[in-house]
């Protein structure tokens, strides 16, 4: 029994955690080895992220990607008590220009680590994302004609629709993959018995999250990245289509918490989609701009930055053809209440002066 947790069902002794070189992974694999005695399997094609425990005695790491080490994969899970998969694309610069790739990834590779759970008798925490219910409602129907509440913007971890747009908007390429790994994982629960949690996060954000242009990496990361860079390089601050949709932030220090509050209570977790998100911490992206901007300033004992331009850019030219957006993503939150005891406290600001305040010093002025 450890303190975050006081009514464990029973911890696991070995987990393997799939995308363990990720934001979230090699955060979550960190935390699970602080557990005494939890032996941590991690996969990944990558190995950025890991090195502040890759030598730890109870991580096993496997450089391999999960399509090519199949037979290995296999045993690693029937040695298991729990898979965490993490592994995904999930970054929108990618749903239009690489879908066979997004497709691949978040839905294809998913199928055989749901069998070797399945046959195994290995519990399944599978990551899939807010994004599965593509755009809220509200923002389908003509205002003038229908009026619905603001509430049904509330994302309801059990009830809400999936609406996602034509098949021309290449960015639900992704939604769409993430939509039928849950209908695969649920079908082989109700049919073949196998043991699963689905976790819906709603923007986690953190050190180390995706990857800096020009720095750690090419492309276009996901927003927090996006204006990092802006701001490490005093460079405008770009707002997609004005920056008016909304998202809601999370701490990956939160986000980890309730993850491990997953595989503590396998039992109760068991056929459940959990959110995980803080649904007191929305903000448009502008606003999100605006507060990093200022954060930053101060963090930098620079008032100049606070002059640096927003900036608002067509999402055909920022994406290219294809793009669409979540307009509001506001998590129904009542599972991870009831089933975790877990409920976020890191308010919006905190959030960003933990984050950016690790930016600061990864990333030091003059170097
Ligand atoms: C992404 C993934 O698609 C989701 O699967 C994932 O769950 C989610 O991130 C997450 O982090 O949880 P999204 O929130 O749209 O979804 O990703 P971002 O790239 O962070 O974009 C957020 C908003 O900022 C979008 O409206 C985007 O157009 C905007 N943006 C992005 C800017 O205005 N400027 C930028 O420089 C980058």
């Amino acid at each position: 029994m450890n303190e975050s947790n006081p009514f464990p069902e029973h911890l696991p002794g070995r987990v393997v955690v799939l995308g363990c070189d990720g934001f979230i992974g090699h955060h979550l694999a960190r935390s699970l080895l602080a557990i005494p005695d939890l032996e941590v399997v991690g996969w990944d094609r990558c190995r950025t992220r890991i090195g502040g425990f890759e030598s730890h005695p109870r991580f096993t790491f496997r450089f391999a990607d999960i399509a090519s080490g199949r037979s290995q994969l296999g045993e690693d899970v029937a040695r298991s008590q729990a898979v965490v998969n993490l592994a995904a694309l999930c970054n929108p610069s990618l749903y239009g220009s690489h879908t066979l790739d997004v497709i691949r990834s978040n839905f294809t590779d998913v199928e055989p680590v749901v069998r070797l759970c399945a046959e195994s008798g290995t519990k399944l925490v599978h990551l899939s994302s807010c994004e599965v219910f593509g755009r809220t409602l509200r923002s389908w129907v003509p205002r003038d004609r229908v009026a619905l509440p603001e509430e049904s913007d509330i994302l309801d971890e059990d009830l809400t629709p999936f609406l996602l747009g034509p098949l021309s908007s290449t960015r639900w390429s992704y939604a769409c993959a993430k939509q039928l790994a849950e209908r695969l994982i649920e079908g082989w629960g109700r049919e073949r018995g196998l043991a699963w949690t689905i976790v819906r996060p709603f923007n986690f954000i953190g050190p180390g999250m995706d990857y800096l242009p020009g720095r750690d990496g090419e492309g276009v990361p996901r927003v927090l990245a996006c204006f990092m860079k802006a701001l490490i390089d005093r460079e405008p601050l770009q707002l997609v289509d004005g920056g008016t949709a909304r998202r809601t932030f999370l701490h990956i220090s939160e986000a980890v918490e309730a993850l491990v509050r997953i595989l503590e209570r396998p039992e109760s977790t068991s056929r459940r989609v959990i959110h995980l998100g803080n649904a007191a911490n929305e903000t448009d992206i502008r606003g999100l701009a605006m507060s990093m901007r200022s954060i930053w300033a101060r963090l930098r004992k620079d008032a100049s930055i606070l002059e640096l331009p927003l900036l608002s850019v067509p999402s055909e030219e920022f994406y290219g053809p294809g793009y669409d957006d979540s307009d509001r993503r506001i998590p129904g939150m009542k599972n991870a209440h009831a089933i975790l005891g877990w409920t976020p406290i890191l308010s919006l600001e905190e959030t960003l002066n933990l984050t950016l305040g690790d930016y600061h010093l990864r990333y030091p002025e003059f170097e």
